[in-house]
């Protein structure tokens, strides 16, 4: 399927990192076709947008975009140019043709397995002015049909290795908008991050909605874990950082403890959503675990690897969440502490079980309680920065600051750092003597080696 040289595309990512992922295999099946990426959506032949639905308010910016857009094709359209609408991620996923229904400009909408679709479908659609919705969950892998080489635009890669889930945590979306756990072998994701180190990256970052519930197809056909799977990664030549998320607790086995302490290109930061430090919120959750254990595991986790960074999500106003829930939570927080996290007020999301269940909490409820929740976490945040007050830190430096000479990077305890340097420090690590803390980030001057 060759197409004019001169189409260009415009690409809007929402939501994980997992669809940053799916975005960069998308950009390089486009440029395959002969497609080049445009920052002005004006200009765009074709237009996608890869949307999340984890909360309402990531879904509806959808639809407030769509409106834009719409206006923008029929702008185009007086011109005698044609601009092709795509929809794809969980938004597409969940909803289907009822997004055309609501936005009759989009011409394709396409879930996250049917990517490796995306040029025969949009040639499709520009051929037939037929709209096409594809939302099909396909038994094969979905990238490894575009044979595109992955390019890197940044030393810190995102390296898919797992996708859906099977947890069924009752406000989640995600098993029906991702569908079941899926592990890629091994040799796949070999090759692919032996790709990504070719192409310039240092850190590879491995992705899952579920990662530690890893289980791809090893050495012989035997399935492996997520922690026997980063010591292979670890082994090839030029990865000198690992990372891994999202994962559950219920999944953290001894082995990935373990990975912790012995492999060193492993990063001390873990990301171990808990939602809730309510027993009863957690059982109502689904979560599988309650606060006591996750408390126990992080001691286990921080006797392999003391100096661990740790980091969660949360959830509050849940279904039925009384302030002594809350006040749960912040227990759990404080006796954590937590180098950063991420909270969300409670949103309830159609086909969800949560959803229906009476006792839904009031807005300023929700509000309120996520005030006091981030003003604590922020406190901690800002704590553990200023801990690195005056020492020395290895940071891979990932991009040119704002400022001229500028670079920023990364600590192994993932924490934002801002340096000075002459030359080029993109892809480098430097050590860097920390002179400034903030809440969410450092600044330093390289120290010598
Ligand atoms: N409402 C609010 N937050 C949610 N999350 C997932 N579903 C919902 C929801 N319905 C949060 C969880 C999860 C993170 C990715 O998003 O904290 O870990
Ligand atoms: Fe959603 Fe994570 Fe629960 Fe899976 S484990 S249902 S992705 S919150």
């Amino acid at each position: 399927m060759q197409r004019s040289k001169t189409k260009s595309y415009f690409l809007k990512t929402f939501g994980c990192q997992m669809n940053v992922y799916d975005s960069e295999r998308m950009t390089e099946a486009l440029a395959r076709d002969g497609y080049s990426e445009t920052d002005d959506v004006a200009h765009a032949d074709l237009v996608i947008l890869n949307t999340c639905h984890i909360r309402e308010k990531a879904a509806e910016k959808v639809y407030s975009d769509l409106g834009r857009l719409r206006d923008m094709k029929d702008a185009r359209r007086r011109n005698g140019k044609e601009t092709v609408i795509a929809v794809a991620g969980c938004v597409a996923q969940a909803e289907g043709r009822e997004i055309t229904t609501r936005q009759p400009a989009v011409d394709l909408v396409i879930g996250p397995q049917s990517y490796h679709r995306l040029p025969e479908l949009i040639a499709r659609t520009e051929n037939t002015r037929e709209r096409i919705v594809e939302t099909e969950f396909p038994g094969d892998e979905k990238f490894s049909s575009l044979k595109a080489p992955r390019r890197v635009s940044s030393p810190s890669a995102f390296l898919t290795v797992q996708e859906g889930c099977d947890k069924f945590c009752t406000f989640c979306v995600v098993p029906y908008t991702r569908g079941a756990e899926f592990s890629r072998s091994l040799a796949k994701i070999e090759t692919e991050a032996r790709e990504l180190v070719a192409a310039g990256a240092k850190e590879l970052v491995l992705l899952g909605q579920n990662v530690n519930a890893y289980h791809g197809e090893g050495p012989a056909g035997r399935s492996i874990g997520l922690a026997e799977l980063i010591r292979r990664l670890a082994d090839i030549d030029g990865v000198e950082r690992i990372r891994y998320t999202t994962s559950h607790p219920r999944d953290m086995d001894d082995d990935l403890i373990a990975a912790h302490a012995d492999i060193p290109q492993l990063m001390p930061f873990l990301h171990l959503p808990v939602q809730s430090g309510s027993d009863r919120m957690l059982a109502a959750m689904n979560r599988k675990h309650n606060a006591s254990e996750y408390i126990d595991l992080i001691a286990r986790i921080r006797s392999a690897r003391p100096d661990i960074a740790l980091s969660s999500d949360f959830i509050v106003g849940f279904p039925g969440e009384t302030d002594a829930d809350a006040e749960d939570t912040l227990s759990l927080i404080r006796a954590v502490g937590f180098a950063q996290a991420f909270s969300f007020k409670y949103s309830p999301r159609p086909g969800t079980p949560a959803a229906t269940l009476d006792a839904q909490v009031p807005e300023d409820v929700k509000s309120e309680r996520l005030q006091r929740l981030q003003a604590v976490l922020e406190e901690q945040q800002t704590d553990f920065n200023a801990r690195s007050l005056g020492g020395v830190v290895p940071v891979l430096f990932e991009r040119r600051g704002r400022q001229p000479g500028e670079f920023v990077g990364r600590t192994p305890y993932l924490q934002l750092v801002h340096a000075a340097a002459e030359g080029d420090l993109v892809g480098r690590t430097a050590n860097v003597a920390v002179t400034e803390t903030r809440r969410v980030s450092l600044s330093g001057v390289i120290a010598a080696a």
